[in-house]
């Protein structure tokens, strides 16, 4: 009996718990149907059947809507940006490359240091292509090189943990330096935390500070999402001034939450050579209408900071969205776009993902270049690249391994060597 009425309890427990767990979706059975917008289509109801008429029409309108419906409206680059090297480790990485720590001051003042951890390959003869994505723990998590400096009171602001819970190479198996560096790239990371910390404060902390000070935000007002796209940007400013890599030759990459920030940096930014998106998701790669995995409604529900706040109008209503994420990839032409799923991340919809991409390199055609021509996904760890877009489904689970950057690696060598 007593063990009962417990039971009883437990389950009184579960239960609002398992209520809270709303908002996605593993049928797709479920799956309504849906219409997605018309790429090809202005918001005047005229075709759009070239690049130009793409480039002078389309691709601005279908921009704007992403800022003001969805990600918000970022800032240009603030005044007094400025960098320090602060240090040089030649022979690190098991002897592929140099480390070099440089910080980028966002500000005159030095209040906001973005700790850029750069690694560049051996015996480079000249500036190097490179892949510039965040990490989500701090650089010294990406590698047990204890060269890596470890920031004074570094603490992941959205865990609240200090470091010791994120100790050295605690993220390693995400960033094979060796291996990358061993192909002719340069890595160049820092952690999202110095941007923008992964909590709702009310856009009291990072750069919203900075840049908006005490402005009253508005449906359009940037969120935390736009501010990490944004900061990719201001690496790359800088990276236009290092002599050790090439500027115009920049893969911006991403995982997850970070992957749906590449592609908005990639969007937004036309400097990025090359955009990968991985495992990015819902608000990423995935199509929003689809409603599958994580949805519009559960993703603004659980991080309601990383997105604008009109977007929050959709939640549940995703039908209503002008845009939906093919749109988003489809700005990213006639660049190289390679997007990757993971068989087993049901909740970033690796269908979704691939639909999405199959759509937007239809836009790819408009300067010439091949086009997915299947809609069927391609099976497990078999890749698929036609002309400028590419994609792969990884068996296993929501991560970014070896097997993927082996990927980005042959894919990046088409375009960037
Ligand atoms: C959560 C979130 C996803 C996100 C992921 C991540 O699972 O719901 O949208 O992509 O975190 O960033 O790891």
């Amino acid at each position: 009996m007593k063990k009962m009425i417990v039971s009883i309890l437990l389950l009184s427990l579960l239960l609002p718990l398992s209520a809270q767990k709303s908002g996605f979706n593993y049928d797709e059975s479920k799956v309504p149907s849906y219409s997605l917008p018309d790429l090809f289509v202005t918001e005047k109801g005229k075709p759009v059947r070239t690049a130009r008429r793409w480039e002078r029409i389309r691709r601005p309108e279908i921009l704007h809507l992403f800022e003001t419906q969805v990600y918000g409206i970022s800032p240009a680059a603030p005044a007094g940006m400025h960098a320090r090297v602060e240090k040089v480790v030649e022979d690190a990485f098991g002897g592929a490359g140099t480390l070099k720590e440089v910080t980028l001051f966002l500000d005159p003042a030095e209040t906001y240091p973005v700790h850029l951890l750069i690694a560049v390959p051996k015996n480079a003869a000249g500036p190097v292509p490179a892949f510039l994505g965040m990490n989500f723990w701090g650089n010294h998590t990406t590698t047990d090189d204890p060269n890596v400096t470890i920031p004074d009171g570094w603490k992941g602001a959205y865990s609240g943990k200090a470091v010791t819970d994120h100790p050295r190479a605690f993220n390693a198996e995400r960033w094979p330096f060796q291996y990358i560096l061993d192909q002719g790239y340069a890595v160049v990371t820092y952690c999202r935390e110095d941007i923008d910390p992964d909590f709702d404060d009310g856009f009291r902390n990072g750069v919203h500070r900075l840049m908006d000070g005490d402005t009253p935000r508005t449906g359009t007002s940037w969120g935390t999402i736009a501010a990490w796209a944004w900061s990719l940007s201001r690496a790359l400013d800088y990276l236009n001034a290092d002599p050790d890599i090439d500027a115009s030759r920049v893969a911006v990459f991403g995982h997850s939450r970070l992957g749906k920030t590449a592609l908005w940096a990639g969007a937004q930014d036309p400097r990025f050579a090359l955009v990968i998106s991985n495992c990015s998701g819902c608000g990423g790669a995935a199509l929003s209408r689809r409603c599958f995995g994580e949805t519009v409604g559960r993703i603004n529900s659980s991080f309601p900071h990383w997105f604008c706040s009109n977007f929050h109008q959709y939640s549940d209503h995703e039908a209503d969205l002008p845009v939906d994420q093919h749109e988003l990839l489809a700005l990213i032409a006639p660049r190289p776009l390679y997007v990757d799923s993971a068989s087993e991340d049901l909740w970033a919809d690796p269908r979704g993902e691939y639909l999405s991409l199959y759509e937007a390199s239809k836009v790819y055609a408009l300067y010439g270049y091949d086009t997915l021509t299947d809609p069927e996904s391609p099976e497990i760890g078999h890749p698929v690249v036609r002309g400028r877009t590419g994609y792969h489904i990884r068996q296993g689970k929501h991560n970014i391994l070896l097997y993927d950057w082996q990927q980005f690696i042959s894919f990046a060598d088409r375009f960037l060597k």
